[in-house]
């Protein structure tokens, strides 16, 4: 079985993984969720992302009533069923539950957990190669005052938003700008550029999500001697950068070349964004030993 989902703590397949429709989730995208992968078969910082998924919870209000133990053994129950060997892809839902149709979190007395297994599909070599476009949106990320960046939410129209328009663009990804004009994340990554052999990436006072691959990026690069700093970036950055690159749990770091007309430094993957690359695989292997 390669794809599994547990509902609620009940392992069912695709196809009959369902939650009712009056369960918030679904209503009003009162929910929150994680995607976490495996190295060596191990959820990769797991206790960080159950960190984050409490943190999201409590921005809206949403009772965790789980221990990472109980999550945790879900997770590997799931996995060993679903994805047999190799690496899996994990995906965390946490939402407000079923309830009649009001805003009044009291109709929702038991939060609903639903994790989706499947194989983990790691980005094609060629990829990480030759490297990305990523297209500038228009579509604007959340103010810190609506659905605030910070909060891992299931409500994810205006990333979805983003990602279509980028894709007409046939870019990789949506890169995008806060209320103030900065450039602040992609749609479903952290953004980074290469400076003077420093890299920066927006802090998350200019509203993002704080990606745990980008947390894990400052350790590597103060393991392997390259400088992270966080620093707000403006579309003229673009024209200085000699590299840039996204960072995500699914897909590692992969260097970005183009955003739309702007050549990113020599118009292929620099060697900072490598390093980069390697070390944190070298670290991820290295935390997660059998
Ligand atoms: N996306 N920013 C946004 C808006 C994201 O959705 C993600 C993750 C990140 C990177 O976070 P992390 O390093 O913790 O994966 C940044 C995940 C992979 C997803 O949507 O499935």
């Amino acid at each position: 079985m390669a794809e599994l989902v547990n509902v609620n703590g009940i392992i069912v397949e695709r196809a009959k993984a369902y939650v009712s429709v009056f369960d918030h989730g679904f209503m009003f995208g009162e929910g929150v969720y994680e995607t976490i992968r495996t190295y060596n078969r191990q959820p990769f910082l797991f206790d960080r992302h159950m960190c984050r998924l409490r943190a999201s919870a409590k921005q809206i209000n949403l009772p965790c009533p789980y221990t990472d133990e109980n999550v945790l053994s879900r997770i590997l129950l799931t996995m060993e069923a679903a994805v047999k060997s190799g690496e899996a892809y994990i995906r965390l839902l946490l939402t407000r539950g079923e309830g009649d149709i009001t805003y009044d979190p009291r109709a929702c007395p038991t939060p609903s957990l639903m994790i989706i297994v499947k194989p983990h599909l790691s980005v094609p070599p060629k990829v990480q190669e030759n490297g990305v476009m990523v297209s500038l949106s228009t579509v604007m990320r959340n103010h810190p005052e609506s659905v605030n960046p910070a909060i891992k939410s299931n409500n994810l129209l205006n990333n979805a938003l983003a990602m279509q328009q980028a894709l007409k663009n046939e870019a990789y990804e949506a890169l995008m700008f806060n209320y103030k004009g900065d450039l602040v994340e992609c749609a479903q990554s952290n953004f980074f550029i290469v400076q003077d052999g420093i890299v920066v990436t927006p802090p998350l006072r200019d509203g993002l999500l704080e990606g745990v691959t980008r947390n894990f990026i400052f350790e590597v690069g103060s393991e392997i001697g390259v400088q992270v700093h966080e620093a707000s970036l403006r579309r003229e950055d673009l024209n200085t950068a000699t590299e840039a690159f996204l960072t995500s749990t699914t897909r590692e770091i992969v260097p970005i070349v183009k955003v739309d007309q702007y050549i990113i430094g020599t118009g292929q993957p620099g060697p900072v964004t490598k390093a980069l690359l390697l070390g944190l695989r070298k670290k991820a292997e290295a935390l997660s030993q059998p």
